[in-house]
């Protein structure tokens, strides 16, 4: 076996299953004892100043990394940082010491020959597990979520007015860049591009614990409202091959999602039973008019992009849509449902939904929400929270049925 297919073998699987529930408390358990022994044994000095120097370099570094596509490169296998700045078109004395600082941090495995000095002629740098799943090819591939939300050229500004932002409590990438985030985006494809991509990105780190842990096959109509390239609704299709679906989305989205699904051999036999249509969800008229009974109406990661006042208008929309769907309909939300500061029952999942919380507020004056905000939310807009079901990934799904007459 080559060294490249060995190497694919060992780190180019799907590692993003979640465990069985009974593994996973015990995973989370563990986790929790290993930060406590963290705080509890590290000086806290060395550990504020490793969070505020270690954070922002370690992000740009990862950041880096996947922007100049180290991963890809290093697919064929082990290469020194000279030869890769050749192929990449760098500098190889720098790139060396980002790989050597990445390496250091457990990205990367680096190796020379004994009788050799480590430098950027000599050095070899090889994937690893973590390395690996900036690959584009690989299964739970990462690159593009993280060049959506860490650093780089169009988003690091948002970050560097965080303070402002909290401060005034204002729209802070409004204020970086002149207009909202999904205006901006309009105008510059190739960041929206890889937001979309960045969406399938986060699917592939779910495992299929969204699929598996809400009972989906109890409906016979999906409506992914703002699915973007609808990779979420084409795995609900393919797991209920007696389900239609609908796949809405802003007009330039769906026009990309339809030749995406045109193209793709492994889509042909769910694209038979799918549907497009593009529209505003600010604006109820502009919603598919459903003729199926029984639909699922899935909100996954939209309401987390705005503020109330905007979660009111796109859930009232929603709710009009729906009075005029053959009943009955059942609104989805896949969101991080959050949990207040320190709270006993916080795992490592909920680092990542308060970062994401954060990333919200900076790129689209949203926020991530507790259920106490979701059920007034909900109220308001005319529905009724029915339960929340929690996922083994960060999501939760949040149920809810229409409540008034309209
Ligand atoms: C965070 S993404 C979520 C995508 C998808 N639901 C998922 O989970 O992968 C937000 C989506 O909202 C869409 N969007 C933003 N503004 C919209 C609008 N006014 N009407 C319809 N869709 C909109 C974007 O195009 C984008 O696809």
């Amino acid at each position: 076996m080559s060294a490249a297919a060995d190497h694919d073998r060992r780190y180019m699987r799907d590692e993003s299953r979640p465990p069985p529930w009974c593994l996973m408390w015990l995973l989370l358990l563990v986790l929790r004892l290993v930060n406590w022994l963290q705080t509890a044994m590290l000086p806290p000095a060395l550990r504020i100043a490793d969070m505020a120097f270690g954070g922002h370099s370690m992000a740009e570094v990862v950041r880096t990394t996947a922007a100049l596509g180290l991963a890809d490169q290093l697919a064929q296998g082990p290469k020194t940082a000279l030869a890769l700045a050749r192929d990449i078109g760098a500098n190889a004395e720098r790139l060396y010491r980002l790989l050597r600082f990445a390496t250091a941090h457990g990205i990367f495995t680096a190796s020379c020959p004994s009788d050799r000095q480590q430098g950027p002629e000599t050095t070899f740098f090889c994937n690893n597990r973590l390395s690996a799943c900036l690959r584009e090819d690989h299964p739970n591939c990462q690159r593009h979520v993280i060049l959506n939300c860490v650093g780089g050229q169009y988003l690091s500004g948002g970050w560097a007015l965080l303070e402002w932002g909290v401060r005034t409590g204002g729209p802070i990438f409004e204020k970086a860049y002149g207009e909202p985030f999904f205006e901006h985006c309009k105008s510059h494809p190739h960041l929206e591009e890889n937001f979309s991509k960045a969406m399938t990105d986060i699917d592939h780190s779910c495992g299929n614990s969204i699929l598996q842990d809400y009972p989906w096959t109890r409906y016979q109509c999906y409506v992914d409202i703002a699915g973007a390239y609808g990779s979420f609704m084409a795995d609900l299709l393919a797991m209920n091959p007696q389900s239609i679906g609908i796949l809405f989305d802003q007009p330039h989205v769906i026009s990309r999602a339809e030749a995406m699904w045109r193209d793709d051999p492994k889509r042909q036999a769910i694209a038979k039973r799918t549907s497009f249509a593009s529209g505003d969800f600010f604006k109820p008229e502009t919603l598919p008019c459903i003729k199926q009974a029984g639909s699922a109406w899935i909100l996954r990661q939209i309401c987390h992009d705005w503020p109330d006042q905007q979660v009111l208008q796109i859930l009232k929309s929603v709710r009009a849509a729906m009075g005029a769907a053959k009943p009955p309909c059942t609104l989805c939300l896949v969101e991080m449902v959050i949990l207040g500061a320190g709270s006993p029952t916080a795992d490592y999942r909920d680092r990542v939904r308060t970062a994401s919380d954060l990333q919200m507020m900076i790129n689209h004056d949203g926020k991530e929400r507790d259920a106490a905000q979701w059920a007034e939310l909900l109220t308001k807009a005319g529905f009724q929270l029915k339960k929340i079901i929690p996922t083994r990934s960060l999501f939760s799904i949040v149920e809810a049925v229409p409540s008034t007459e309209l």
